[in-house]
């Protein structure tokens, strides 16, 4: 991965406050921020890995997976929340065998959290890829996933 990502670090050299525009660069160079990338990140700002998890953690947006083949993302949302979006992200971990944050092991899906899609009237709403599926009950969720594998 060196070379690999000495293009993405170069443009940093000898800049301050870089981690997260780092970090963006590396999850949109892999889709994620491979451990090997992170390490060499620590390296290249002199910093210990373990404080770049800890920022890198406190953001949703980065993933520390590799993205599956098809994204599912379920709103947590207070509309979509309220309406049982927590029971619905529960059946989906259950049907893919993984939390949020995590690739299935054959990389088909990957599961994510949202806090809101700006499609509330919808709620509870998934997204698998980039499709809406709107007033999800546990057992309707369930069914759309099966279709996709
Ligand atoms: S809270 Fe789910 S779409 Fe807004």
């Amino acid at each position: 991965m060196g070379s690999e990502l000495s293009g993405v670090l170069v443009p940093f050299q000898g800049e301050k406050g870089t981690l997260i525009p780092i970090l963006q660069a590396v999850q949109a160079k892999f889709g994620y921020l491979p451990e090997e990338a992170v390490f060499e990140v620590a390296r290249f700002l002199d910093m210990p890995a373990s404080e770049i998890y800890g920022v890198a953690t406190f953001y949703s947006q980065f993933r520390f997976t590799p993205p599956g083949k098809h994204t599912v993302k379920v709103c947590l949302g207070t509309a979509c929340y309220v309406r049982g979006g927590a029971q619905i992200m529960e059946a989906i971990e259950t049907e893919l065998g993984i939390k949020a944050g995590e690739t299935t092991p054959d990389m088909q899906f990957g599961l994510e959290r949202v806090a809101c899609f700006g499609c509330c009237a919808l709620a509870p709403v998934i997204v698998i890829d980039d499709t809406v599926y709107s007033k999800m009950t546990p057992g309707k969720a369930k069914e759309i996933i099966s279709s996709y594998k």
